[in-house]
């Protein structure tokens, strides 16, 4: 493995075209995060935290700026977002506020189907997708629609799916909105985990002052930009 950051953002902008003029959702960010970092992400609602995570997460494309994986350049101004689909599936996992789980499928296929999309046999994606529902303290949930099971536990099957493809980079957005303070804390000791003993980059926006506590570094977005 090179000594490369997992994600480096490089004066990543995006501009939005609007009635009354441009809104710089994002203008000029810059930072890396390593392998095995957990960096929490703050800043007021429409400060461009998750235009940052589209950006760097290869489903938008930058106004300018760079995006780099693992030392390299994966996405500028000029690229195109259909040729980076093989890279966005194998290199980053992603969690929004909702788990969105496909309601007819249970813990276990729902986890597996993300495997079988690139590609992973059937019988090899339900056992590796049962040991990583094992590894969330999860097991005991596996063959449970996401109906019956509670909103913290639907938020950590929805982690165990962006892990399936074992990416070295997970982007999380406010992820634990909607849980309980509890609930929350476990979703966040999850992801200390996981890049701890896992070796992933985790970057998490959240409003959550009481998990400061777990992050290697705190970035705070005002303005589409850094506050220094
Ligand atoms: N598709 C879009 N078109 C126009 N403006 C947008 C679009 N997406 C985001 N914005 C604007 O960009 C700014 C940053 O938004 P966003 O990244 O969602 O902030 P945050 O996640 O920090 O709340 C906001 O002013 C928002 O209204
Ligand atoms: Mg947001």
């Amino acid at each position: 493995m090179s000594g490369a950051p997992v994600l480096s953002a490089r004066g990543l902008t995006r501009h939005y075209a609007s009635g009354a003029g441009v809104v710089r959702a994002l203008d000029g960010v810059s930072f890396d995060i390593a392998a095995g970092e957990l960096v929490g992400i703050f800043g007021p609602s429409g400060s461009g935290k998750s235009t940052f995570l589209m950006l760097a997460g290869l489903l938008e494309r930058p106004s300018a700026g760079e995006v780099w994986l693992g030392g390299q350049r994966v996405s500028h101004a000029g690229v195109h977002l259909d040729g980076l689909r093989a890279t966005r599936r194998r290199r980053i996992g992603f969690v929004f506020q909702r788990a969105n789980l496909i309601p007819f499928l249970s813990a276990i296929e729902n986890v597996a189907l993300s495997l079988e999309i690139a590609d992973v046999a059937p019988p090899d994606a339900r056992h590796h997708a049962r040991r990583l529902l094992e590894a969330l303290d999860l097991a005991h949930r596996a063959d449970s629609l996401p109906a019956r099971l509670s909103g913290g536990e639907q938020q950590r099957v929805a982690v165990a799916r962006a892990l399936a493809n074992g990416p070295p980079l997970i982007l999380a957005d406010e992820p634990t909105a909607a849980l309980d303070s509890a609930r929350s804390r476990q979703v966040m000791q999850l992801f200390r985990r996981i890049a701890t003993t896992r070796g992933t980059a985790v970057a998490v926006v959240t409003h959550d002052p009481r998990s400061v506590d777990l992050f290697d570094r705190i970035v705070e977005f005002e303005d589409g930009r850094i506050k220094k």
